[in-house]
């Protein structure tokens, strides 16, 4: 008997976290469908290795119309999706007072509007398909969130704004969908050593690392565990709900 093999997509797969949830997900035997507006060395790579089962576009999150195709296109390559990760994310960092227009405009383009259109196609094409997971759920979607929604930090008011709103958008679809067989959750990562985070200075690493209980910042890799739970059967009777992942939480 072939096993089966889900399909999950990814926003911004080609680096940081969202690469590092596509390579385990790969492992684990699902096909894999992301975006991101530029290509990686890395993904081309992962996609060598796991012929067939690797979908990549180059597209914008904040271009809904692009999103609705890749979610349709998608489904051509892979005839079903199973899972929802929207991971991609910008954070301009900055003082409230002097950012600007374009900054905000990006962050809750990208952040938040991208990612709730993204899962928006995805729980139509889980309502319209036939259920064929293992656990006879429709499908799963996790939005990527961050400690700084509930936490807060100086100059990421926007970028927590719009992490703060994907978490209540996660609860309330949560509810929303949960009688039609749709998991809806969030994981709030702490500071991971990735592009995005580039800009934190040696004081506020060490800062972070001497208030965290593990003792050190978090990798790429401590967080797809959380998310290969979330989208598997495990998780079965776990809805509605944001994990935090941060080594014990840095004040
Ligand atoms: N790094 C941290 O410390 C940290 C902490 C907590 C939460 N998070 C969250 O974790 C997630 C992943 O972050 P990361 O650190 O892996 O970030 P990253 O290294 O900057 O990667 C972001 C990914 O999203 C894609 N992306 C960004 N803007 C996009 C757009 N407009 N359209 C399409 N794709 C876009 C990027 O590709 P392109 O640039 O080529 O488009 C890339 O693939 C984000 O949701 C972030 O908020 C990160």
């Amino acid at each position: 008997m072939t096993r089966f093999s889900p399909t999950t997509i990814i926003s911004g797969g080609s680096r940081g976290l969202g690469l590092a949830i596509a390579s385990r997900l790969l492992e684990r035997g699902d096909r894999i469908a992301t975006f991101s507006r530029s290509g990686s060395a890395a993904l081309l790579d992962l996609a060598s290795r796991h012929p067939g089962r690797v979908h990549h576009e180059h597209l914008d999150a904040a271009d809904s119309a692009a999103v609705r195709r890749f979610v349709a296109n998608t489904v051509e390559a892979f005839g079903r999706v199973d899972h929802c990760v929207a991971n991609a994310a910008v954070a301009a960092e900055g003082v409230l007072a002097t950012m600007a227009d374009a900054d905000i405009d990006a962050m809750l383009s990208v952040n938040l509007r991208g990612a709730i259109v993204l899962v928006r196609e995805c729980v139509r094409q889980f309502l319209a398909q036939p259920r064929t997971l293992p656990d006879a759920a429709a499908g799963s979607v996790v939005v990527v969130s961050s400690v700084v929604a509930a936490r807060g930090s100086p100059g990421l008011a926007v970028y927590a704004a719009t992490k703060a709103g994907l978490e209540g958008f996660a609860r309330c679809l949560a509810r929303e969908v949960g009688t039609r067989g749709i998991r809806v959750n969030a994981v709030a990562p702490g500071f991971l050593s990735t592009e995005l985070s580039a800009t934190l200075s040696d004081a506020d690493r060490e800062r972070i690392v001497r208030r965290t209980p593990l003792g050190r910042l978090g990798a790429t890799g401590d967080i797809v565990g959380a998310i290969d739970f979330l989208t598997s059967p495990g998780a079965a009777f776990v809805t509605g709900q944001t994990l935090t992942v941060d080594g014990g939480g840095a004040a």
